[in-house]
C-alpha cells in the first residue's frame, strides 16, 4: 500500500488553523485529535471546529476521537465532514455497530487500540474497518517517545490484513520521526501520524517529504 503521511494539528498553532492547514497541503490527510478530558487527561476541540476545518482544509480530515461514549458521538464526526473517523475500542460498548454507523454516514472508519490493548478480538473482523490505529504512545499528548513494545501487535495485524486480502490501512500515531517511521514501516504500518516532527520543523512541507523518503528507503 502507498504510504500516507497524516500531520497532527495537535502540534500546530491553534490560533491559526486555516493557515496551518495550508502549510501541510502536501500531506495525504490531516490528523485531527479530538480529546474530551475524560477518556484522556487533555481537552482539544469538538464537532463545530472539526466541521469548519473540513470546510476549509485543502486535504481530507482524519479524525482521531479520544472521547468516551464513542458509540454516541463518533458518527456525528462523519456528518461533520471528516473523511475518516477513528474511535477507541476502549471507549465503545459496541464497536461493530459504531463502525457501521460511521460508514453509513459516508466516512471511512478506523479502530484505535491503546498500547496495552490487544488486537486479537479484531483479527477476523477486519471487514468491518478501513483502518486500525495502533497507538505508539499513551493517547493524550504530543511529543512523547515512540513505544517499540507495540510493534509485535502491529506485525500481528499486518499478517492478518495480508491474509484477509482486504484494503485495511494500518496507522501508527505517537513519536513518529524519520527514524521511528522506518521501524513502524518494517512492522507493517502504511499510514503515519506525525505531530511535532512536522509542525516543529521550519518547513513542514519539507518535513513531510523527508518522512515519505524515510519510509520508502
Ligand atoms: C496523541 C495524539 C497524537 C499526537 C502525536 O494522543 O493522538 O496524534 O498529536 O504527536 P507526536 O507526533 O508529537 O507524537
Ligand atoms: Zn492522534
Amino acid at each position: 500500500m502507498v504510504p500516507h503521511i497524516h500531520p497532527s494539528i495537535l502540534a500546530a498553532d491553534f490560533a491559526n488553523l486555516e493557515r496551518e492547514l495550508q502549510r501541510i497541503a502536501a500531506a495525504d490527510l490531516v490528523h485531527v485529535d479530538v480529546m474530551d478530558n475524560h477518556f484522556v487527561p487533555n481537552l482539544t476541540i469538538g464537532l463545530p471546529v472539526v466541521e469548519r476545518l473540513a470546510a476549509v482544509s485543502p486535504i481530507p480530515i482524519d479524525a482521531h476521537l479520544m472521547i468516551d461514549d464513542a458509540d454516541r458521538w463518533a458518527p456525528d464526526y462523519a456528518s461533520a465532514g471528516a473523511a475518516s473517523v477513528t474511535f477507541h475500542v476502549e471507549a465503545a460498548s459496541d464497536p461493530i455497530a459504531t463502525a457501521r454507523a460511521i460508514r453509513a454516514r459516508g466516512a471511512r472508519v478506523g479502530l484505535a487500540l491503546k498500547p496495552g490493548t490487544p488486537a486479537d478480538p479484531w483479527l477476523d473482523r477486519l471487514d468491518e474497518f478501513d483502518m486500525i490505529l495502533v497507538m505508539t504512545v499513551e493517547p493524550g499528548f504530543g511529543g512523547q517517545s515512540f513505544m517499540e513494545s507495540t510493534m509485535p501487535k502491529l506485525a500481528q495485524l499486518a499478517a492478518a490484513v495480508e491474509r484477509s486480502g482486504r484494503d485495511v490501512r494500518l496507522q501508527v500515531d505517537g513519536g513518529i520521526s524519520t527514524s521511528t517511521i522506518r521501524i513502524a514501516a518494517a512492522n507493517g504500518a502504511d499510514t503515519f501520524v506525525a505531530g511535532s516532527s512536522v509542525f516543529a520543523a521550519a518547513d513542514p512541507a519539507e518535513a513531510i517529504a523527508t518522512l515519505r523518503a524515510a519510509v520508502s528507503s
